[in-house]
């Protein structure tokens, strides 16, 4: 299905007005965006829930008996009601919010990591994890005698489903923590195979979904995961809001992580209780403007539909590779068979900064470097690639536009 030719399943021009950054101009030539697995870009909702929620509606949330209060913790908790929905959670208790999915990650690292996994017990990550997924487990190992393994990857990028399955297979690994989606790559990951056999060798599973819920509908109870991290900037909404899902019963089992006031049941200089699961975990004044501009987020996201949004994003990555694999010089860097709009690459002879720094001179705006992924680089041995990221906005003639821009850049190199 060609989507762009098809406004009534996806009208990306009419798309593109809801986001007012996207009408400048930068250095005299249109804003070509392709960045957005860094940070997406905000529709008019998100700024507008915000700004109305300070102009008219906010105070702090969870404590006031004043009118005020009330309705900004309404408006903060329907937050919480809209991720359960995006995520199919069972219960609206099972959404944690955090700051962002580092901060859900160490959130597990520390409370599930030092209260329920074992020493001796091993945390199995793969080989394409974002520093996220690799440096909590590492200091969980360091100061909890806990055995950190990593799955390797094949040539294409994605997972070596043998390697897994016998890394699994002493029963030693308590918890698997793998991406859903390379941030690096763009390789999905077979996320039912990979939970059923963690399971199957009686490991749990959290997936680092940042990447994965910008591209693919994720409902948690069909996946069977046991948690699920991702963070509010990647899908069109606020910085400084991340989700942490888990089992309900997980989340009761495991400690708080963070002490402080909202976590609590009641406290003495003796002893403190907690309070209910999510609020164990959520110590301290929230996020409440971000959760209402991730309501607002979450909302038009739904509006337009996964299905809509991920036609749209295989119609540009089957675009971009088929312009971009071409031009003399440039590799891909990841080949998977199942894969997001996320597209690394290399120019020969030409530093990834160097080709990032000149395609920014043509208004195009790509990541460049180890994408906070070293040990990824590494495995290609590489020390950095540039990366093109696409969003609902991103357009055909965008990805042209980027093709042409690397021609331009080659030209330059050679
Ligand atoms: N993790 C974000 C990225 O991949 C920042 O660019």
């Amino acid at each position: 299905m060609n989507v762009m030719t098809n406004p009534a399943v996806f009208d990306v021009e009419r798309i593109r007005q809801d986001f007012p950054i996207l009408t400048q101009t930068i250095r005299g030539k249109p804003f070509v965006f392709l960045d957005s697995a860094a940070s997406a870009q905000k529709p008019r909702v998100v700024i507008d829930a915000m700004v109305h929620a300070m102009e008219t509606q906010y105070a702090n949330v969870h404590r006031g008996l004043h009118w005020m209060s009330e309705r900004t913790t309404e408006a903060y908790e329907a937050a919480r009601d809209a991720v359960a929905a995006l995520m199919n959670a069972n219960d609206r208790s099972e959404i944690v919010f955090t700051g962002n999915s580092t901060g859900a990650i160490n959130l597990l690292a520390h409370s599930y990591g030092r209260g329920i996994l074992k020493p001796g017990q091993a945390v199995l990550i793969s080989g394409m994890e974002h520093h996220s997924n690799i440096v909590p487990w590492q200091l969980l190992r360091d100061s909890h005698g806990i055995e950190l393994r990593v799955a390797p990857i094949t040539d294409a990028g994605e997972l070596d489903m043998a390697a897994y399955e016998a890394l699994l297979s002493d029963g030693k690994v308590g918890l698997v923590a793998m991406t859903h989606m390379s941030n690096v790559l763009g390789t999905v990951t077979p996320a039912d195979r990979i939970v059923r056999l963690a399971h199957a060798n009686g490991a749990k599973v959290m997936f680092d979904g940042s990447q994965a819920i910008v591209h693919r509908k994720v409902d948690v109870q069909a996946l069977d995961c046991d948690f699920y991290a991702w963070t509010g900037h990647k899908l069109y909404g606020p910085t400084g809001i991340g989700v942490l899902w888990g089992k309900r019963d997980l989340l009761e089992r495991m400690p708080p992580f963070m002490g402080g006031g909202d976590m609590i049941s009641s406290v003495t200089y003796e002893q403190s209780t907690w309070a209910a699961v999510p609020h164990k975990f959520e110590a301290g004044t929230p996020a409440i403007l971000e959760g209402i501009g991730l309501k607002a987020a979450i909302d038009y996201v739904q509006a337009i539909g996964y299905d809509a949004m991920t036609a749209h994003e295989a119609a540009l990555t089957e675009h971009a590779l088929s312009r971009l694999a071409p031009i003399e010089g440039v590799r891909i860097i990841g080949q998977a068979q199942d894969r997001g709009g996320v597209i690394s690459f290399v120019l020969d002879k030409a530093h990834a900064h160097d080709v990032a720094t000149l395609l920014d001179r043509q208004g195009i705006a790509v990541r460049a470097g180890h994408h906070c992924a070293e040990p990824l680089m590494h495995r290609f041995n590489l020390d950095s690639t540039a990366r093109a990221s696409f969003g609902i906005y991103t357009t055909l003639a965008e990805v042209d536009a980027l093709a042409d821009g690397l021609i331009r850049v080659r030209e330059f190199f050679q």
